[in-house]
């Protein structure tokens, strides 16, 4: 079966300590450990393949248990993997967990650093197959680019997560993607970056929808923004003359309210599962498949752990 999203990415080996509150500098505090599979690529993946889309991830790994445990847990979620054999040990993550679920993360990339455009050309058949293919920037941005340009060229959504906010998309990715999906701290860095217009991460939840859409039409003028604002949904803006079959150029999608245990990977549940539902319902309204990928998100809150978090839903949920 051809894929129907393709996620180029990362994959990390999560090390997370879950504690009463996020250390501070010099600080140290108990807490309980435990490890799971991560990596903003892998996650959204994971998401995208529970959430019912036929799925291909394009990796680097590296020859260790890490990459082993990749290869089992795709496997056992039906992922068709791509993994570049990398020199690099397969990359890591240290996350720390507060009781009110929020996180603080240091990644060791390792093999992702990879991840090379030769490669990802390589897997150009299975790109340009796909309905829409999906990436981050944990991985080379010239690998990333080279993913999005094959999926343009063959007509494919292509969707950019321009995840984590230090890592500065040029502004040659950001045109390659026909939805951007920033959380508010991401979409603050990348304004900074690219437009004379900035705003204050805390300040993107409160700002007038107007105001948002004015600044989200800067980022990326011919494309579709979707800005996540963690519990309070999400907010989307569309080129005027390209509305994705919305009947508003601009409007917000509320969250699911949820038992929140851990944030870790839910800005990647909902890219994973925004992902599955285009690619299954291209003529549904865009607004539909964002109110689907909050609720997906919301319910990767429930638990704790980030791909493993990733909720199993029929594909028609
Ligand atoms: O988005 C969450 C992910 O960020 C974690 O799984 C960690 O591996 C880092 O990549």
């Amino acid at each position: 079966m051809a894929s129907v999203v393709v996620v180029v990415g990362s994959f990390n080996v999560d090390h997370v300590w879950t504690c009463d509150a996020l250390p501070r500098p010099g600080e140290t505090r108990a807490g309980a450990y435990a490890s799971g599979p991560g990596g903003k690529g892998f996650n959204q993946a994971t998401a995208s393949a529970r959430a019912g889309a036929a799925t291909t991830f394009i990796c680097a790994l590296g020859d260790d248990p890490g990459g082993a445990l990749a290869r089992g847990l795709a496997a056992g979620d039906g992922i068709d993997l791509r993994a570049q054999h990398a020199a690099a040990p397969t990359g890591t993550a240290g996350i720390y967990v507060d009781r009110d679920g929020r996180n603080s993360i240091v990644i060791g990339a390792g093999a992702n650093g990879e991840l090379s455009a030769a490669f990802v050309s390589a897997q150009g058949a299975a790109i340009a197959a796909a309905a829409v293919v999906l990436a981050q920037l944990e991985s080379p941005v010239d690998s990333v680019l080279e993913a999005l340009r094959i999926a343009r060229a063959a007509r494919a959504t292509t969707l950019l997560n321009p995840a984590p906010a230090n890592v500065s998309a040029p502004r040659e990715l950001l045109a390659a993607a026909d939805v951007l999906t920033p959380n508010e701290t991401e979409f603050a860095a990348l304004l900074a970056r690219h437009c004379d217009d900035d705003i204050d991460a805390d300040a993107v939840v409160r700002s007038d929808d107007a105001q948002l859409h004015r600044l989200c039409r800067a980022l990326l003028p011919r494309g579709t923004v979707v800005v996540t604002l963690g519990a309070a949904g999400a907010f989307v803006s569309h080129r005027e003359d390209q509305l994705r079959g919305d009947a508003l150029a601009f409007y917000r999608c509320p969250a699911t309210r949820v038992e929140v245990v851990d944030t870790t990977g839910a800005g990647d549940a909902f890219n994973g599962a925004l992902a599955a539902s285009l690619a299954r319902g291209a003529a549904t309204p865009f607004a539909a498949h964002v109110a689907f990928a909050c609720r997906y998100a919301g319910e990767a809150t429930r638990l704790p752990g980030a791909a493993s978090a990733m909720p199993r839903l029929p594909a028609d949920a």
